[in-house]
């Protein structure tokens, strides 16, 4: 198998920019979409980044996404609002929103805001890390396409419906939880079954119900959630905040990105972001967790571990190395970018490995 070759962050965004522009979205829009998809390869994320531009374009080129969303807000009181997402691209509809929520923070301590008839978003850490510089700290949460089967049963009902929280965490990198409602993101799965690759027991159900490893046909069958029964509980609970609070589809109605071309997905979000210092001062907050960390790491750790993590560590880490020593783009996925570069008529960069990182003309 060829290995991956590396290519720098800025290139992928400038490319992954130009393409979105291509499709019709404005300047600050394209670069939006673009800095969510790179964010989410930056920290290791890598079902949720440039692999992603080539389905994101597949629903521009059938119409199923507004490029220049005409969205819009409604407040009844200071700290909150409902965005009509206008179907707009995920990314750009969740910028708007989240930027609405950290207003709403800074003049009233708490922003919460729902928006309604979005698209798929991408990485939730993409907009919950936006509080920390705020000294905020922020949950993000939106459902996803029905994959999921709820504790109990053997159809699915939810999404992989992600979860993130984030605060600042003092001299560290932010705290940043951001996980699927499932044992794994179901981008993890479609990346199996691309390099045709068994999954681990236990992330997913066949169609007839049954535990399979077989990632083909685990993307017919159902995810389940992680945790069991508590798992179910906060992917519903991420249903009632995202799909059924924010006025968008919910229980089972969100459309597939990748397989439903009949209509707009009309994905819905939640953001809420307040201020620490509404409970201490966000000095204190900082010693604090730096307490809480230094505990952490200081315990042993166990077997098959070298080291106690906390949540986003690894991430940031990732970050850090990525950003200096490039991004690693399969085959695969550099296979799907070479055709989105043909589609939308964008040169794609060149890896580093091949020379200097340069951008695309
Ligand atoms: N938009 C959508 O519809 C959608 C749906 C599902 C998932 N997603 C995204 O997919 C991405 C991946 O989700 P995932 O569930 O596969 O995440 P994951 O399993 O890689 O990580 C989940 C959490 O565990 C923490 N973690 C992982 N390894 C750790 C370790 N060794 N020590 C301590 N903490 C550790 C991470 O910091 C993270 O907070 C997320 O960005 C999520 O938002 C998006």
């Amino acid at each position: 198998m060829t290995a991956p070759l590396p290519y720098s962050a800025h290139d992928l965004e400038t490319f992954s920019a130009r393409v979105f522009r291509h499709y019709g979205l404005g300047e600050d829009h394209a670069a939006t979409a673009a800095r969510a998809l790179v964010f989410a390869n930056l920290r290791g994320l890598d079902t949720h980044g440039v692999a992603r531009l080539s389905g994101y374009a597949g629903r521009f080129e059938r119409d199923l996404v507004d490029p220049r969303p005409p969205m819009t807000l409604e407040t009844r009181f200071g700290w909150s609002a409902s965005v009509d997402g206008a179907n707009g691209m995920g990314p750009v509809v969740g910028q708007y929103a989240m930027d609405e929520a950290l207003a709403r923070a800074e003049a009233h301590g708490i922003g919460v805001v729902t928006a309604r008839r979005s698209n798929h978003f991408g990485a939730a850490s993409f907009f919950a890390v936006q509080g920390v510089p705020h000294g905020c700290i922020t949950m993000v949460m939106s459902p996803a396409s029905r994959s999921l089967a709820p504790f109990g049963s053997r159809e699915p009902l939810f999404g992989t419906n992600p979860f993130a929280v984030a605060c600042p965490a003092g001299r560290h990198a932010a705290w940043s939880m951001d996980m699927a409602t499932s044992v794994a993101a179901r981008g993890h799965i479609r990346l199996a079954a691309r390099h045709g690759r068994p999954i681990p027991e236990g992330w997913a159900l066949d169609a007839e119900g049954h535990p399979t490893t077989n990632a083909e046909r685990a993307l017919e069958g159902v995810m389940l959630p992680f945790a069991g029964a508590k798992g179910s509980a906060i992917a519903m609970m991420i249903d009632i905040l995202g799909g059924v609070l924010s006025g968008s589809a919910f229980g089972g109605d969100i459309r597939d990105m990748t397989r439903d071309f009949e209509a707009p997905q009309d994905v819905g979000h939640f953001f809420l972001a307040f201020k620490i210092d509404a409970f201490m001062p966000l000095a204190a907050f900082n010693g604090r967790m730096e307490t809480e960390i230094a505990r952490l790491k200081a315990l042993p750790p166990a077997a098959g571990h070298d080291e106690v993590l906390y949540p986003g560590e690894l991430e940031a880490r990732t970050a850090t190395r990525r950003w200096s020593e490039g991004i690693p783009i399969s085959p695969e996925v550099l296979e799907s970018l070479k055709a989105v570069a043909g589609r939308a008529g964008v040169a794609l960069p060149v890896p580093l490995a091949s020379g200097p990182a340069t951008s695309v003309s």
